[in-house]
């Protein structure tokens, strides 16, 4: 552990990657020779469009994003992508397909449902309190998009490949498993993912939109709830969050030049998400991960022990041991190891160890 830094598990805002942090700190107070910071200087200087481009153009070749693809900026959370999507794509007359795997979907269905859309559950994990992914899902033909979350942050359970939709556009919610792995956009009408957990600092988020859902949008929407407001003007209508942006742009760098790149993270992340399910496992029950395996999250691995006691000692003595962020969200409770990008190797055997001996001095 650097500078009294402890291992981070915490499910967003989360850990980021220390060279990441150590090159703001270093060029916090004159970014690139410009005798200003970051925070300090305009969102239309020729120093702040290049971060911004930057980050679209790594975004770009990270994923292979074919020229169909925009990727643009916004506030407002993903939250606010809930609301967005229906107001931009969802025509009256028209209906879409969602797919309930945990609040975050339902929440989505909300605000659909807030704006009067005609909103289809064609799927839903509620039956089993959210712990699986619902196979063969009858999605609608014709309908305006197919709405899924591809990591369910709180219930620990991810999409370990994506559903065929007979071509209906895909819009995935990939706030907490953004930048994780490869996977082919081909089928992705639009991607949303707030930046906090996987690609950066809060306040931004990163939206990639395939340009034949760019014609549906309707003309006669706030210029802000417009996604061509965001495309026509490079994500640079108005002021963007520039130091989430610039932490974004480092991230991706990061991934790109230092990781290697998606496929390399993937398999760091499958090995990080392995060791510790390998010790839920072999605990003889001690812990219980809460997902069914196959659907198991390789972000945010939830687990319970036997008591809200136990559980409660469990993460007040890993914090002790330096070892942060493993409460569960507070409507489900238990435990939960967020296992994001930035969070090494290093701080997953220090999990393992401390999971090890606690069991064996409570077992
Ligand atoms: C999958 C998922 N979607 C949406 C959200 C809400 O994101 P925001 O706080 O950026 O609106 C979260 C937050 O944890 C999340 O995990």
């Amino acid at each position: 552990m650097k500078a009294n830094r402890i291992h981070n598990f915490n499910p967003g805002p989360a850990a980021l990657p220390l060279a990441v942090l150590e090159e703001i700190q270093e060029s916090f107070l004159n970014f690139r020779s410009s005798g200003m910071s970051i925070v300090e200087i305009s969102h239309r200087s020729k120093e702040f469009e290049a971060v911004l481009n930057d980050a679209v153009a790594r975004t770009q070749r990270l994923l292979k994003l074919s020229d169909r693809y925009r990727v643009i900026f916004v506030q407002g959370g993903a939250t606010l992508q809930f609301a967005m999507i229906p107001m931009n794509f969802l025509a009256d007359g028209r209906s879409a397909d969602y797919v309930n795997t945990g609040t975050w979907s339902t929440n989505a269905i909300k605000e659909a449902r807030v704006l009067n859309k005609a909103v289809r559950v064609v799927a839903s994990s509620e039956d089993r309190q959210f712990t699986y992914i619902p196979a063969k899902i009858p999605f609608t033909p014709g309908a305006a998009y197919a709405h899924i979350t591809s990591n369910n942050t709180i219930r620990g359970t991810q999409w370990r490949s994506f559903p065929d939709t007979g071509g209906v556009p895909l819009i995935a919610d990939m706030s907490s498993d953004f930048m994780s792995r490869p996977f082919d956009p081909a089928p992705f009408g639009l991607i949303y993912a707030g930046a906090q957990k996987n690609i950066g600092p809060a306040g931004v988020t990163l939206v990639i939109v395939r340009d034949d859902l760019l014609k549906l949008v309707p003309e006669n929407l706030p210029v802000m709830l417009k996604y061509t407001t965001y495309t026509s003007k490079n994500s640079l209508h108005n002021t963007p969050p520039c130091f989430a942006i610039y932490g974004v742009h480092l991230v991706l760098k990061w991934i790109e030049e230092t990781v290697g790149g998606l496929e390399k993270m993937a398999a760091l992340n499958r090995a990080k998400a392995e060791r510790i399910y390998g010790c839920i496992d072999a605990s003889g029950g001690f812990y219980r991960g809460t997902a069914e395996p196959a659907g198991r999250s390789q972000m945010n691995v939830t687990f319970r022990l036997a008591g809200e006691e136990l559980e409660k000692r469990f993460i007040e003595e890993a914090a002790q041991s330096g070892l942060g962020g493993l409460k569960g969200h507070r409507s489900v409770g238990g435990c939960r190891a967020s296992l994001y990008n930035a969070v090494g190797p290093e701080a997953v055997e220090a999990l393992v160890e401390f999971m090890t001996t606690f069991a064996k001095r409570n077992g």
